[in-house]
């Protein structure tokens, strides 16, 4: 299959490299359409009223939740809860958690982690009291015998990426699912970097819990998924209170509705869903098998690439089985700002810092990475305005390294 893809983004249709898929995809002009078409034909407050167009647009937000449910293929619509993001999805979990976890219990985590996931559990093991451990790594991978030593029979819930935001590696994460429920734990899967490049069946993997930013996938900002095991989540306290959520509010008391809904407080993001299910609908079109032989080949190239420019250290996993749309690097000595602005000079934009992962960048012993991230409309031409830029970088910066 030819890589035309290109041509679906209208913002690409310029004359810059976008190469920060990781932190916001670009969108289709296919899902902008389906979102303004919402506003403009079925705009109405969901859930509220009983006319017609507010009916409507309950069944168009029920209709998403559906597909959402078919793409991750959950047994049971209600076990999606439309959220704004990843980050909120996390907290929702980390926050029922602190009402069941004691001083006796562990919550694990690896040490790849987005702070998305690091700061509510830290929170969560310091208002229980439980302990808060790590899986470290070996060739930038979580180390296998790490998750033997870490999961034990005092742990409970363990979080983990499928990818990381910051190395592009793809985790073990079967087999973390598999110790954690041999140990009685529950499993909390963050796919935000995975699900635009890598299928995921919720049945299959037996994950507990998956959560997803829609911006990663080709939605609009501003709508996220959790999904949960049905008897987990009507098991969880409800997170935000306030409107929709409730099935009776009393003076002094209040009792609450069954999930999706006791999850989804005040008025939803019905739009943001719409372009959920457009997104999901053009990866459906294309298919994940496409989108991994497309990507993965300008994904290696550039991986290739940048391993022979002698000037630039790449922090990736050496197994090219075990890495996947994301590529962090500097130039040696260089600190990654300066890179980025001069890539940007050449118009490649690529996101620099730390990432949202300080505790992996401090335990790698890095101040700071470039990353660049690809998504089905990059083009090996792309790899190559992203080689010359860096090239041009070096030779800027080259009289100023201390070798
Ligand atoms: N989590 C996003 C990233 O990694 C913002 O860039």
């Amino acid at each position: 299959m030819e890589n035309n893809f290109k041509k679906d983004f209208k913002i690409l249709n310029n004359d810059f490299v976008y190469l920060d898929s990781g932190a916001t995809n670009q969108h289709p002009h296919k899902v902008l359409k389906s979102v303004m078409s919402y506003y403009e034909h079925s705009n109405a407050n969901p859930h509220r009223g009983s006319y017609s167009l507010s009916v409507k647009a309950t069944n168009i937000y029920e209709g998403a939740r559906s597909a959402v449910a078919k793409f991750l293929n959950a047994k049971y619509a209600e076990e999606i809860i439309f959220t704004k993001n990843a980050t909120e999805s996390i907290n929702l979990v980390a926050n029922a958690y602190c009402e069941k976890l004691n001083s006796k219990d562990e919550i694990v985590l690896s040490i790849l982690e987005h702070h998305s996931m690091i700061v509510p559990f830290q929170s969560c093991a310091k208002k229980s009291g439980a302990k808060l451990k790590y899986m470290y790594l070996k060739n930038y991978n979580i180390d296998e015998s790490e998750i033997e030593k870490k999961i034990t029979k005092n742990t409970k819930v363990v979080g983990i990426s499928w990818v990381s935001n910051v190395l592009g590696t793809v985790t073990p994460v079967e087999k973390i699912i598999k110790k954690a429920h041999s140990v009685g734990a529950k499993v909390i899967v963050d796919i935000s970097q995975s699900i635009a490049h890598m299928p995921c069946d919720v049945q299959k993997l037996d994950a507990d819990f998956v959560v997803f930013s829609g911006h990663k996938m080709f939605a609009p900002l501003g709508i996220g998924v959790l999904y949960g095991k049905k008897e987990l989540l009507e098991d969880f306290p409800p997170f935000l209170l306030g409107g929709d959520m409730i099935e009776y509010v009393y003076e002094q008391e209040t009792t609450f509705a069954p999930i999706p809904q006791k999850f989804e407080a005040g008025t939803q993001n019905v739009g943001g869903a719409v372009g959920l299910q457009a997104a999901i609908e053009y990866i459906n079109e294309i298919g994940y098998e496409n989108i991994q032989k497309i990507e993965q080949e300008v994904y290696n190239y550039a991986y290739s690439e940048l391993k022979k420019l002698k000037f630039l250290e790449v922090y990736a996993p050496q197994n090219k089985n075990e890495r996947t749309s994301v590529i962090s690097f500097n130039i040696k000595g260089v600190h990654s700002h300066d890179t980025a602005s001069i890539l940007d000079a050449y118009n490649v934009f690529v996101r620099s810092g730390n990432h949202c992962a300080q505790p992996l960048l401090r335990y790698l012993k890095l101040d700071s990475t470039c990353r660049a991230s690809f998504s089905i409309y990059n083009t090996k031409s792309d790899v190559d305005k992203l080689v010359f830029a860096l090239k041009q970088a070096y030779q800027k910066f080259r009289k100023y390294i201390k070798e």
